[in-house]
């Protein structure tokens, strides 16, 4: 008995010594693997000795002589245990040589669908990113409409990751042979974060652990917390927790990484008013970081790497393997929603003049903090119809509110809206049942499918003043009405206040502007993804025209990376804030080498993609040192 005890308590602290959260975590690299082979040791800071690019300034590219030959990548697979994938677009099999009517028809009825994006080793949602690479053709026979299948911005190589030791072995590679790296989670990013040509990519998917922990303590926490591998997703998190009988902060979209650039960036859910972004639900993280070493990153261990990752930015600091993250009581969800149209949709939508129409949204933008401050969400757009139609549509859904709360509550709201001659109802006046209120919530949120992909946005995290000010809310409107109406652009607001009260004063590196903001508003163009850039180009440079204003009449605010422009101006100041010069000297002292590179990240001032088409922010291009001097 004694002896079955001391075994227990042996387990118990071999298990609490481990220091991470999952068996992949404990197949690791170590000094004895690496001792005959040079090109995956681990890096030592202290001995950089010349510029990591090759004699013109860039990382080492495929062509290039010091590009590594193909028995080294063999060699390497081979150390890897097999799991390197040659980097191919997988619209490839549409074009000559080598088309395959039958897997591009695969490929072609899947390709606009984000879990297609998802479980391919290479594809990112927004493909606009990768360059004019390789479109399946949708008349079947890409040669006959003489586009080409560009390789463009898809990696050279892919490490499919499914240990620790596949991830320090493809950081440790990378950065010994000069190679950019990037990290592909689910390829959800807009900035082209995701992708990068001539890159070695680790693809973080096939991480899908879980762990439920009804009671979990560290620094000043007590409560439920759940440990969450890296490639787990947003629908695959929100099941493991149903299960449980709790709830946990993941993004909207249920294809998006819940472990990857959500929390990193910061990530906003139906929670954000009331439990705060998804960085403030980090309690402890597992990371790889850029000499190849495995750290652990929470309240005692590596505290300047630990904030950072909660709300710096992803692909900048280390290689997130896990985390663990709060986890709630099931509570109710309230909802509510309105419609109102210029258009004649159908008798059950109020019509409205046009001027009738924008009088309706300065109601309910003026009416938006009082929905933060009730610690709910407002998920709004303006969607254009034909004939030069608009109609608004928001659903509002409050943590913690039963159906008659939310609908007493939202009545403030209709009433607002009648005084201006909007005459509507509210539509759930009567209660409906919870599975109906459950339907609605999904149907207001389609967590599959198309979305935002191939969507090219920018947005801005407008300040509460912008609707409390009567003077600031008009100009606020004007700038909203001129992109909508003239530019015929589509509107997306989101309704939310992350403030510091509500997250339990954490103390991250979420950017300040997201503190104070009352709406993260995005701008959408669908204009061209594929085709020629110079055509993208003037289409993007219009849009950028109109969105300008939105950053004009908000001076002092920023935007939320995390659904943001590729080529936001001033983006330090934008995505970061004050915390830039903060943020940067830990990406100094944790990756010296510039191995982590990402568009927009910290320190990413660097380096530049030296694209074909000048200006076009793609990753099509290798990576190249900049005069530029790394603000700090
Ligand atoms: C349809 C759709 C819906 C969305 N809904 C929401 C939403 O509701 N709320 C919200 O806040 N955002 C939302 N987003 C934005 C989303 O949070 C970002 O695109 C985010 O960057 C996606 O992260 P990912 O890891 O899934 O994607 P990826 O594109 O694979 O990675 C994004 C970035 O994170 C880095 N990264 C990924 N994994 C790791 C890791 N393990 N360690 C270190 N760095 C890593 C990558 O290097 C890259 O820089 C949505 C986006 C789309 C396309
Ligand atoms: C983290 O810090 C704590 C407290 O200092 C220490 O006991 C623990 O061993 C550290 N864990 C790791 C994995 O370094
Ligand atoms: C360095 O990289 C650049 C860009 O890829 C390339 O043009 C150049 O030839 C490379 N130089 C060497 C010596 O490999
Ligand atoms: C790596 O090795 C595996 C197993 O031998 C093989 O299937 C795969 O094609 C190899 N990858 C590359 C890029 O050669
Ligand atoms: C595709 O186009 C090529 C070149 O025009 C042609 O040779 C080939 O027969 C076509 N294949 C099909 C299936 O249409
Ligand atoms: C293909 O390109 C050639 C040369 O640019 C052009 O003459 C031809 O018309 C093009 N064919 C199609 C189908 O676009
Ligand atoms: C990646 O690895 C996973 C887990 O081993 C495997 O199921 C999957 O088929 C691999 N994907 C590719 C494209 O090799
Ligand atoms: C789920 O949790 C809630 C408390 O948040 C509790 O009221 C309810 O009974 C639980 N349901 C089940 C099935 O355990
Ligand atoms: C658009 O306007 C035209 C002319 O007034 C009308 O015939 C048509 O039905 C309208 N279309 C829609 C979808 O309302
Ligand atoms: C309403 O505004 C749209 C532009 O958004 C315009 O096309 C339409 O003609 C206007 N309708 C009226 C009746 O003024
Ligand atoms: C909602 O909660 C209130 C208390 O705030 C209670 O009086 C009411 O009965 C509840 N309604 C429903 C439908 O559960
Ligand atoms: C408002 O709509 C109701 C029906 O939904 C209708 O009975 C009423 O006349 C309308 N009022 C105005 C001022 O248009
Ligand atoms: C950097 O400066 C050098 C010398 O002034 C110049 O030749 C070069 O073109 C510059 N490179 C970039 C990327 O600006």
């Amino acid at each position: 008995m004694f002896f079955l005890y001391v075994f227990w308590i042996l387990i118990q602290s071999s298990i609490y010594v481990q220091g991470y959260n999952f068996p992949y975590e404990g197949i690791q690299l170590n000094d004895s693997d690496v001792r005959n082979y040079s090109r995956i040791a681990f890096g030592v800071s202290s001995t950089i000795s010349s510029n990591p690019t090759n004699s013109t300034g860039c990382k080492v590219y495929p062509g290039d002589a010091q590009w590594p030959s193909i028995s080294e990548w063999n060699k390497f697979n081979s150390t890897l245990g097999g799991v390197l994938i040659k980097g191919v677009p997988p619209a490839r099999v549409c074009y000559q040589p080598g088309y395959d009517a039958a897997q591009c028809a695969v490929v072609t009825s899947n390709y606009y669908y984000s879990n297609f994006r998802n479980d391919d080793p290479v594809s990112i949602v927004n493909e606009w990113l990768d360059g004019d690479s390789c479109a399946p053709s949708t008349t079947s026979n890409a040669t006959a409409t003489n586009s080409t299948c560009n390789v463009g911005a898809y990696p050279a190589y892919v490490v499919n990751a499914t240990t620790v030791k596949h991830i320090q072995m493809a950081v440790n590679f990378a950065r010994n042979s000069n190679i950019r790296l990037i990290i592909k989670n689910t390829g959800h990013d807009m900035r082209g974060q995701s992708a990068g040509a001539g890159s070695l990519s680790i693809w973080t998917h096939h991480l899908k652990d879980f762990e439920y922990l009804p009671s979990y303590t560290i620094g000043d926490y007590q409560g439920k917390a759940a440990r969450v591998a890296a490639g787990v997703e947003s629908l695959e998190l929100s099941a493991h927790m149903r299960a449980a009988n709790s709830t946990i902060v993941v993004p909207g979209g249920g294809t998006v990484g819940s472990m990857g650039g959500f929390f990193q960036g910061g990530g906003h859910s139906s929670y954000t008013s009331y439990y705060g972004l998804g960085a403030d639900q980090i309690l402890a993280m597992e990371v790889v970081t850029a000499d190849g070493r495995f750290v652990t990153a929470d309240p005692n261990n590596n505290t300047d790497l630990f904030w950072a990752l909660r709300g710096g930015g992803g692909g900048t600091y280390g290689v997130v393997t896990s985390a663990i993250t709060k986890a709630y009581d099931a509570i109710p969800m309230g909802f509510s929603s309105v419609i109102f149209t210029t258009a004649n949709l159908s008798k059950y939508v109020t019509t409205v003049s046009n001027e009738t129409f924008w009088t309706g949204i300065r109601a309910y933008l003026k009416f938006g903090p009082q929905i933060c401050d009730a610690g709910g969400i407002g998920y709004n757009f303006i969607n254009h119809g034909p004939n030069g139609t608009l109609t608004f549509t928001t659903s509002i859904t409050i943590p913690g509110m039963n159906f008659t709360e939310a609908n007493d509550f939202a009545s403030g709201l209709f009433t607002e809206l009648n005084d201006v001659g909007v005459n509507i109802t509210n539509p759930f006046a009567t209660p409906v049942s919870a599975s109906e209120v459950s339907r609605l919530v999904a149907a207001a949120y389609p967590s599959r499918g198309p979305g935002e992909m191939n969507t090219r946005l920018a947005s801005r995290l407008f300040p509460r003043e912008n609707f409390e000010d009567d003077d600031l809310l008009d100009d606020t409107l004007g700038v909203i009405r001129t992109f909508v109406e003239e530019g015929g652009y589509t509107f997306h607001g989101v309704n939310h206040c992350p403030t510091m009260e509500v997250a339990g004063n954490p103390d991250n590196a979420v950017n300040p502007a997201y503190r104070r903001a009352a709406m993260h508003a995005q701008g959408w163009n669908s204009g061209p993804a594929v085709g020629p850039i110079e055509v993208q180009k003037k289409d993007y440079e219009r849009f950028s025209r109109y969105f300008q204003p939105w950053r004009d009449v908000s001076p002092e605010a920023g935007s939320y990376m995390g659904e943001a422009d590729a080529a936001e101006p001033e983006w330090q100041q934008s995505f970061y804030g004050d915390n830039y010069e903060k943020l940067l000297g830990i990406k100094q002292t944790y990756d010296p080498w510039g191995l982590f590179w990402v568009n927009t990240g910290v320190g990413s001032e660097g380096w530049e993609v030296k694209t074909p088409v000048a200006g076009w922010p793609t990753q099509n291009g290798p990576l190249c040192r900049t005069n530029a001097t790394v603000r700090g």
